[in-house]
């Protein structure tokens, strides 16, 4: 039996999983991203102190060893610049960064400008990306073009790799009248690089076998949400990613039995960044209020965040996709001053009720008519409250109403962004 645990969001991300993972990483011995790459932004606040990450596992905060797997597509300078960071922050002091020499590189010149070119060619269609290269980089991956970080330890191979690589891209840049791009201007970006991380390259799934040979714990850290999922979540108007739990095992390189027990972050409301259907978006002055009440705003690029109610049917669904074991129900808070909430707890789809796993594509989502418990509020403040015997009876019916709609039991409670700012229920033990 595995004393791991692997965080997901069972939303369309930003639930706040970067706060749970640094809570949920003090026994850890290391802390994995195992996904994604710097699209996601994750925010810590220790002591009014705010850490924001992009790809750095948040769990770093605690000191743990910190690694990037092999699923994650890296781009090299945004974490060279989050290692400085920690650095000079002198209140931190970390164990150690290890990334996977098979991680996919996400080249600046290359896979941030192909996502705008991307989207400028999909016109009205566009997702709504982040614009940091993810979907290009993982393209490269799949089509075998890719240069992986290891391949910066091998300066006689990297030409050819990076020749490989612009024989695609020149070609797609020729045929859009972009301009093309020198390998001399790559290669030495990439040898740079490589002489600043090379110390930090290396193979992760052997370092998590003898961690767990040692009887250590591994936190595994989800980004985005299941919503963005690649092959289960709201396609096309996801992430390039697989982002439900048994990504885990392909990204971290580790066996599925290695996941231990699977923590769901839901967010007390819903929120969604970039395009794409959204069924119980609010664009009224309450979807305003949450906004503002929950400083709904990209850590990443800055976009104003699409609010709307609680979705369980989207819950329910991602929750089973994950095998999820317990939930952590994040900003409790920012609900304290209305007076009534809404909940939706199943769809209509062309008059039909859908099957529990519903298809959960954009074409069909649109579709989809949300059909609503209202529920009152408790209209007093749970803020930073760390005691569940303090929570108002109204806010105690609203989480026992979420734990029986998703039928998973909720192990704690987030009240405020402050690490301690959390109430803890029960252990994330299976
Ligand atoms: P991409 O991952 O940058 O390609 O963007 C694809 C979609 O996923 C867009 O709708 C983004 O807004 C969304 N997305 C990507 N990363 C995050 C995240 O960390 N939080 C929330 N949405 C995200």
């Amino acid at each position: 039996m595995t004393n791991n645990i692997t965080i997901i969001g069972l939303q369309w991300g930003d639930e706040g999983k970067g706060k749970l993972t640094d809570f949920y990483s003090k026994d850890a011995a290391a802390v994995v991203r195992f996904q994604g790459g710097n699209n996601a932004g994750h925010t810590v606040i220790i002591d009014g102190q705010a850490y924001k990450f992009n790809l750095l596992p948040t769990g770093i905060l605690q000191g743990k060893l910190a690694v990037i797997g092999s699923g994650v597509v890296l781009n090299m300078s945004r974490i060279i610049e989050e290692i400085n960071d920690l650095r000079k922050s002198l209140s931190v002091s970390f164990d150690g960064i290890l990334i996977s020499e098979n991680a996919s590189l996400i080249i600046p010149g290359i896979h941030p400008e192909m996502d705008a070119i991307q989207e400028k060619a999909n016109g009205n269609a566009s997702v709504g990306t982040t614009g940091r290269g993810n979907g290009p980089a993982y393209m490269d991956k799949a089509g075998r073009f890719t240069i992986k970080a290891g391949d910066l330890l091998s300066l006689e191979t990297l030409p050819i790799k990076v020749e490989k690589l612009l024989f695609l891209h020149n070609a797609i840049r020729r045929g859009l009248n972009e301009k093309e791009i020198k390998a001399e201007d790559i290669l030495n970006y990439l040898k740079k690089c490589g002489e600043i991380l090379s110390p930090y390259i290396g193979n992760v799934s052997q370092r998590l076998y003898d961690i767990k040979k040692a009887g250590g714990q591994i936190v595994f850290e989800g980004a985005q949400g299941s919503m963005l999922d690649i092959d289960h979540g709201s396609f096309p108007m996801v992430t390039s990613s697989n982002t439900i739990a048994a990504q885990v095992s392909i990204g971290a390189g580790v066996p599925p039995s290695e996941l231990g027990f699977v923590l769901g972050i839901v967010k007390a409301y819903t929120t969604r960044v970039g395009e794409g259907s959204f069924p119980t978006e609010l664009t009224d002055t309450t979807g305003e209020y949450l906004r503002t009440a929950g400083a709904e705003f990209g850590v990443t690029t800055g976009r104003p965040r699409r609010c709307g109610w609680l979705d369980t049917a989207i819950i329910a669904r991602s929750a089973y996709l994950s095998g999820v074991n317990g939930i952590t129900v994040t900003k409790l808070d920012v609900l304290d001053e209305l007076s009534e909430i809404q909940v939706c707890t199943k769809y209509k789809i062309n008059d039909q009720s859908p099957p529990f796993l519903f298809d959960a594509k954009d074409e069909v989502l649109q579709k989809a008519i949300p059909i609503y418990t209202t529920l009152k509020g408790w209209k007093t403040s749970t803020k930073g409250l760390k005691d569940i015997s303090k929570l108002p009876l109204n806010a105690r019916r609203y989480l026992d109403f979420i734990e029986k709609q998703i039928n998973v039991p909720i192990i704690s409670i987030s009240t405020g962004p402050e690490r301690l700012e959390t109430i803890e229920i029960a252990k994330p033990i299976l």
